[in-house]
């Protein structure tokens, strides 16, 4: 039996990267990990096996699209399925084995089995007890499921079984156009899937700037994936190798079916808090099932604190490691703050698309004077050279003030660029400010400072 100053409960984003800064601080640090690998669901099962099919998959686009045009000529690549999963299986284990070394550079212990509280100050684990002076949950989410939905993992998936399909599908359905409906849908349609991207509200991406969700259903379009928006999914009946899925359109009630080789539900995610024994010790859970935290990350029984998916907030590896360095600086009897206004969210398609801060509809809907400046990537050189000249920058910024108050980018490393707007956010800057700044030329930035520069007097290459 050890004692421990913090244990945390999960080895994701949100626990490994606490465990780091609780050992950083000086605090004897555990990390109770299930998995046969530590990283989460982000290393293990989402961000890192999806951006590595998500890059594999637009390289063969390229290959099929443009090599042609900039003299590169010759047969495109033909697909070699299992190849292409044991390269993405070959990038998670160099992830998740580099979070082991992390963990023994930090003298972390990494204590392997499920882990539940029997009481405050103690964390079991198979048959020992360890005591800790403060234990923080970082269990994250699983999968939510839909009634009349049976998940087999096989031809009825979940993102997990889909990063990991024994074929390529000929026809797949995906039930959600939320972030992994997309992503994993412009996997299987650059491999040559015939894509239908079923939603149950009359747009994609909910909570996405409404105009950037229109140009990046257009573009997904052209791309090849098919949307039926506006319909509510009723069952979806498997055999071993087929499915059918009926949905009913919200405008008329019509009922319609689809066949597909496998389907995809990606309606969102869950906090995950099974066998925790919450309930018997008394931790306010929130009624759909986050674990309810205080502005420090504190639940309301003493010294237990949680982080990361199973808490409110969105659902983001970054946003949970944000939490874990917080309350490991918190437990250290330091400052830990998240800034919830400064949150980035990426979609990893080709374009990407990214967002920070207001979007449009949300300042109308807060009554706020603001003033849009915006930015085609057809004026940026770059992006043209490299057939990304489709999407654009929108900064939107204080109308009086000046003040940055969002930015929305689809476009090439759209995923990159939002972190220039994220730093001027935290610095309070106006969007003036970055159009001041030097941008170095040719690079996709340019539109950043163009959409700032549209803001005040004229963008240049508009
Ligand atoms: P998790 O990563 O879920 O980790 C929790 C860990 O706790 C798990 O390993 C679990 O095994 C362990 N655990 C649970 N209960 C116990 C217990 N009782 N005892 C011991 N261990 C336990 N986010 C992004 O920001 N960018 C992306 O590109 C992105 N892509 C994604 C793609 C997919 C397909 C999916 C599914 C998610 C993606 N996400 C992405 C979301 C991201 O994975 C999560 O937000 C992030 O992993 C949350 O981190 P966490 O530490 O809170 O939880
Ligand atoms: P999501 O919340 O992004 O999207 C779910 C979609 O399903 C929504 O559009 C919703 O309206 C729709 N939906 C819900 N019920 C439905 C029904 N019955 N029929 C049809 N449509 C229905 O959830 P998703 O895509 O499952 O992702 C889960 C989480 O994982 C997200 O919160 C996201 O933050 C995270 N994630 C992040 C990624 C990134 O940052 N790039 C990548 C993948 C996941």
């Amino acid at each position: 039996m050890a004692d421990y100053d913090v244990i945390v409960i999960g080895g994701g984003p949100g626990g490994y990267v606490c465990a780091i800064r609780c050992a950083q601080l000086g605090l004897k640090t555990a990390c109770v990990e299930g998995r046969e690998t530590l990283g989460g669901t982000c290393l293990n099962v989402g961000c890192i096996p999806s951006k590595a099919l998500l890059h594999a998959t637009h390289s063969l686009h390229e290959a099929e699209h443009n090599f042609a045009t900039m003299g590169l000529k010759g047969k495109s690549p033909s697909v070699d399925w299992k190849q292409m999963l044991s390269y993405k299986d070959d990038v998670i284990g160099q992830n998740t084995k580099g979070i082991e070394f992390l963990f023994k550079k930090n003298k972390i212990d990494w204590l392997k089995g499920w882990g539940s509280i029997p009481a405050a100050g103690q964390v079991k684990v198979g048959d020992e007890v360890h005591n800790a002076k403060n234990i923080v949950i970082a269990t994250g989410s699983e999968a939510s499921s839909l009634p009349g939905v049976e998940i087999d993992e096989k031809v009825v998936v979940t993102s997990t079984g889909a990063l990991e399909l024994g074929k390529i599908p000929k026809k797949l359905v995906v039930i959600g156009a939320g972030v992994i409906g997309l992503e994993m849908g412009s996997v299987y349609a650059r491999l040559g899937a015939e894509v239908t991207v079923v939603e149950f509200l009359d747009h994609i991406t909910p909570g996405m700037d409404a105009e950037v969700a229109r140009s990046f259903q257009k573009l997904l379009k052209k791309q090849g994936l098919d949307f039926i928006l506006g319909a509510a999914v009723q069952k979806v009946d498997a055999t071993k190798t087929k499915a059918k899925v009926t949905y009913k359109l919200r405008k008329d009630d019509s009922e319609a079916t689809l066949e597909a080789d496998t389907v995809l539900v990606a309606t969102g995610r869950k906090p995950f808090t099974d066998g925790l024994g919450l309930d018997a010790l008394g931790v306010e859970v929130l009624p759909r099932g986050q674990i309810k935290t205080d502005a420090h990350w504190a639940t309301n029984v003493k010294g237990v604190y949680a982080i990361g998916d199973a808490i409110e907030g969105p659902m983001l590896a970054h946003k949970a490691e944000d939490e874990g360095m917080a309350v490991a600086e918190v437990i250290a009897g330091k400052h830990g703050h998240v800034n919830y206004d400064v949150i980035p969210g990426v979609i990893y398609t080709a374009p990407e698309v990214a967002s920070v801060g207001k979007t449009e509809e949300q300042l109308k809907e807060e009554g706020r004077a603001y003033k849009v400046g915006k930015f085609s990537f057809m004026g940026n050189a770059r992006a043209k050279a490299v057939f990304q000249g489709e999407g654009f920058v929108k900064l939107l910024a204080d109308k009086d003030t000046d003040r940055i108050l969002g930015a929305h980018i689809i476009g090439p490393a759209a995923g990159d660029l939002i972190h220039e707007v994220c730093v001027a956010m935290e610095f309070g800057a106006s969007a003036q400010d970055l159009a001041l700044t030097c941008h170095a030329h040719p690079t996709y930035s340019e539109a950043v400072r163009e959409a700032a520069l549209a803001c005040g007097d004229g963008a240049i290459h508009a």
